[in-house]
């Protein structure tokens, strides 16, 4: 038991209970600035930066993410998602810069804010050696709630998260997506109003991403939580965030809803594959607005997906008498974006459709 007591020190990492003195360190932009503004934003920073050694992780991370909302931070490996997360939820501190969290400033109020916020890491954070309801239930003894207020939680948070059967056994026996739901339901123990989750569904079936996606939806929609979510997984920025921001190379480099970012990258087009050079070379001197990509025999000539536009691509192919191989349509989604904004792809490069090809 001792032991299981010593390993459960991780724990004291979630805010709330007695962690590490983390700190902002005053902001050298602090009196040129004028102070953040006092609208009901959950979330607000400006110019966040932190280095380890030479290596500037954080150069100037700026951020609004008002109340009950869903803001997704993407990223490639390495980008800072998970050092931002740690610095907004107080368990290091930043070079430089400020930070509001539910109205307290992260370097005055570091108490306040850790009472007001829940943290699901990057890796699970549940006691092996304990069960379900027993780390539910320790969480609640850190948390300082009553006893059967604690029980009752528990069984509340077991049953929401569909763990109630496993609810006794020891979650060394749990599956991963098991452990990533208790380990969500321990965040959610002391009802935070503001939930940070890094990379909440890494590792999870499509079954218990979508069970996940919806208790995250849920907590936003019927107790007006914000959640401040780090992802790998485009397509889950798309369907959960009401906002999401870009970070690569220690800066955001793009910020809007996913139908803003979608149009930063070019437009959908049309995907016409030939047999061989000569009736691309031939197609080609039909379409002139298409650009080809030789190696692929294949043209993309803008356009939406529509069916005239689909007609009118095909008459001009057929008057011509080009025989066309395949036709498909191309819309840009997340995908494009964060390739394109990475710099792991080209504004041509289309990864996500030539692999389906
Ligand atoms: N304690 C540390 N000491 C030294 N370097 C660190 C430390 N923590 C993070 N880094 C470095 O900071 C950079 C950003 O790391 P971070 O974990 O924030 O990235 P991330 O965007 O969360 O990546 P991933 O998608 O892989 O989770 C990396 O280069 C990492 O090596
Ligand atoms: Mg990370």
């Amino acid at each position: 038991m001792t032991a299981a007591r010593s390993t459960t020190a991780a724990h004291t990492t979630r805010p709330g209970s007695p962690a590490s003195g983390a700190r902002l360190a005053p902001a050298p932009t602090a009196t040129a600035a004028p102070p953040l503004a006092d609208t009901p934003l959950a979330i607000s920073a400006r110019g966040l930066t932190k280095s380890y050694g030479d290596k500037v992780v954080l150069d100037g991370i700026d951020l609004r993410i008002p109340e009950g909302s869903v803001f997704a931070l993407l990223g490639p490996n390495g980008a800072g998602k998970t050092t931002t997360v740690e610095i907004l939820s107080t368990l290091i501190s930043a070079d430089s810069g400020e930070a509001r969290v539910a109205g307290h400033d992260l370097a005055r109020d570091i108490d306040a804010v850790r009472g007001s916020i829940g943290v699901t890491g990057q890796f699970a954070a549940v006691d092996n050696l304990l069960t379900a309801r027993e780390n539910l239930l320790l969480m609640s003894d850190l948390r300082h709630l009553d006893r059967r207020e604690g029980r009752r939680r528990a069984a509340e948070l077991l049953r929401r998260f569909e763990l109630t059967e496993a609810a006794r056994k020891p979650v060394a026996t749990f599956s991963g997506g098991m452990r990533r739901k208790l380990d969500l339901a321990m965040t959610l123990v002391g009802a935070p109003r503001i939930i940070f989750l890094d990379e909440p569904t890494t590792g999870l079936d499509p079954r218990s991403r979508r069970t996940m996606w919806e208790i995250i939806r849920s907590l936003v929609a019927d107790e007006g939580v914000t959640i401040f979510l780090t992802t790998q997984y485009l397509e889950e920025a798309d369907q959960l965030a009401d906002r999401i921001a870009v970070l690569d190379h220690g800066k955001l480099v793009a910020e809007g809803t996913a139908e803003e970012l979608k149009r930063l990258v070019p437009g959908s087009h049309i995907r016409v594959r030939f047999a061989d050079e000569t009736r691309l070379d031939a197609a080609a001197a039909l379409f002139t607005t298409g650009t080809r990509d030789s190696e692929a025999l294949t043209l993309h000539v803008p356009g939406d997906g529509g069916i005239p536009t689909l007609r009118a691509v095909l008459d001009v192919l057929d008057n011509a008498s080009i025989t066309a191989e395949t036709l498909t349509v191309h819309t840009p989604d997340l995908d494009d974006v964060f390739l394109t904004l990475t710099g792991h792809g080209g504004a041509g490069s289309d990864v996500r459709t030539a692999a389906a090809a």
